[in-house]
């Protein structure tokens, strides 16, 4: 029941929609719904939003008013889906012209059924824009081969604090050898893991080539909710965004440095004075501690004398030496 907090019932629909007549500030302008991610399954998006066009037609009769718009938000599937959580329905064999096809079909054929106008369709697809054009690279700092346990942890520069849907949604992001891509991979599997106190796992059992310190990742279909959900968890700097076209670089978001990640914070003014205080208390306590610390020349005088027997021990042979 938690996503009962999105969107409205048919009845209070046509409150909000009456209420929306009767203040001359507003117009009413149309309908708009957004299911998010549900199905690959295009008769899944042919049922939906046949239902979708039946409450617009209910509602505007009811209301006496005609939709100039009708938003259906995004959620559309794409063609590499990470957010399936594995790794095998990951691919997705419609494309959106299928669902675009079958929607638009489906919605006409409710309007024209009952002679209702047609308004404009509009979309909101996000991920489907944005999802697979973000590529996060990482470099490999250690390679852990635990001959016992017979596994390997691959460790790498960035943690999934970077694209937190791995660690919320166990979204499964192809990871790929970025500069081996060529290269035969080896028989035994790896774990791909970031650092810092959480698991961070962005690949168990991966196959990959041999890798070895500074070889390349790239974590692929990183380009919706990591940028903007990415934290400094542990005080580590968030990295820099490139965006790359035909070739060319330009960087558009540098990275950012420990100076960035403390720049927001404030240190109450009680925590200064109290920090005063403390160096004020050592500054009064460390006086004797000179006075002592003066006296030390007398103290090692009586010291170095043992040090003069010294060599008399190395005379010692070999053999006594062993005895003792
Ligand atoms: C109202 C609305 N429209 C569009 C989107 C984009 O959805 P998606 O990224 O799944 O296409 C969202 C995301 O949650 C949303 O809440």
């Amino acid at each position: 029941m938690k996503w009962i907090k999105f969107g409205l019932l048919r009845e209070e629909a046509k409150k909000i929609v009456n209420r929306v007549k009767e203040i001359d500030i507003f117009e009413f302008y149309g309908f708009h719904t957004h299911l998010g991610r549900f199905s690959k399954d295009p008769a899944g998006w042919d049922a939906l939003y046949r239902q979708y066009a039946k409450d617009v037609i209910e509602i505007s009769r009811a209301c006496n008013v005609q939709p100039f718009q009708v938003d259906l938000g995004g959620g559309w599937p794409r063609e590499r889906e990470p957010e399936c959580r594995s790794k095998e329905r990951m691919m997705n064999a419609n494309t959106i012209e299928d669902y675009a096809k079958v929607v638009c079909a489906g919605m006409l054929d409710e309007f024209n059924r009952v002679g209702f106008d047609i308004p404009q369709l509009w979309l909101e697809p996000g991920r489907y824009i944005a999802g697979n054009i973000g590529t996060l690279l990482t470099s490999v700092y250690v390679v852990k081969d635990d001959q016992e346990m017979d596994y390997t942890y691959t460790m790498v520069d960035a943690s999934t604090y970077l694209a937190t849907l791995v660690e919320s949604q166990e979204s499964k992001n192809p990871v790929l050898p970025a500069n081996k891509m060529t290269q035969p991979v080896v028989a035994k599997t790896t774990e791909i893991a970031g650092p810092i106190c959480i698991p961070s796992i962005w690949e168990s059992g991966a196959t990959m080539p041999e890798l070895q310190p500074n070889d390349v990742l790239a974590i692929m279909d990183v380009g919706h909710y990591a940028e903007s959900q990415a934290s400094q968890f542990n005080s580590l700097p968030r990295p820099a965004t490139v965006l790359v076209k035909d070739g060319e670089s330009e960087l558009i978001k540098r990275a950012e440095t420990v100076a960035d990640v403390f720049a927001t914070q404030i240190l109450p003014e009680r925590f200064i004075k109290a920090k005063a205080e403390i160096e004020k208390s050592r500054t009064a306590v460390k006086k004797p501690v000179r006075k002592a610390a003066a006296k030390k020349p007398t103290t090692k005088k009586t010291v170095k004398k043992p040090a003069t027997k010294k060599p008399a021990a190395r005379k010692v042979s070999r053999r006594s030496a062993d005895k003792i």
